[in-house]
């Protein structure tokens, strides 16, 4: 049984939508980890931006360096200010747990994102990584430090979060396909984040 915390995050982020999107402008302290994500990319490559909220300082990031955005988020006001700033880009309004686009992309992200997921859903969207993903394509997520759920007050309503314990990341990724490139745990220079980094290579079956 989900907590019901977990079932309200995306009416959350319908509800907070403008507000959550000013305190996001104040606050970039991710270049360090994108600058390593974009080494692994060529020019104007495909990126798939789960959970992307709206669309800056991330994905904005990423465009300023030439490549294609599809942007999916499940709330319609953060996407629809994705479209207004970034009209050239893809934008869809999606559950990321059903997400199916037939597309494969070279890079691959779920920041800050992913850790809204109840675990048996973070578990399934190792799936939805494969199957968007080509050799070579390179993954980065940030996640919680160790097993287990929280849930925080957040513009005045509780926000849910969930982890899986390092070593079940681990094995999801090297089971998946990808291969850690680096994993930096409550990473101080990146506002306390746990960030994963992998590659995907094709498996044989
Ligand atoms: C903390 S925000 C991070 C947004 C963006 N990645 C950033 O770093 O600025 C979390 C985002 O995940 C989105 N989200 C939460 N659950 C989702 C789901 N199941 N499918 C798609 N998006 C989801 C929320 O709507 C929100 O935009």
């Amino acid at each position: 049984m989900s907590h019901p915390a977990a079932k309200a995050v995306i009416g959350f982020y319908h509800r907070h939508a403008e507000q959550w999107d000013t305190l996001r402008q104040r606050y970039f302290a991710e270049k360090a980890w994108l600058d390593r994500f974009l080494s692994y990319l060529a020019p104007d490559s495909q990126i798939l931006d789960l959970g992307c909220g709206s669309g800056c300082p991330i994905a904005a990031y990423f465009i300023d360096h030439q490549h294609h955005i599809t942007g999916v988020d499940s709330s319609k006001p953060l996407i629809n200010l994705c479209q207004q700033r970034f009209p050239t880009q893809r934008w869809m309004v999606s559950d990321m747990r059903h997400l199916s686009l037939n597309q494969t992309y070279q890079g691959i992200l779920a920041w800050d994102s992913f850790f809204h997921l109840v675990k048996d859903d973070q578990r399934a969207i190792f799936d939805i990584f494969k199957q968007h993903a080509i050799q070579g394509s390179v993954l980065m997520f940030t996640s919680g430090t160790h097993d287990g759920e929280a849930i925080n007050d957040f513009l005045g309503e509780p926000l849910y979060h969930a982890s899986l314990s390092p070593n079940e990341y681990h094995s999801l990724l090297n089971s998946h396909g990808f291969d850690v490139i680096d994993m930096v745990a409550s990473d101080p220079d990146c506002g306390g984040r746990t960030v994963w980094l992998a590659q995907f290579h094709q498996q044989d079956n």
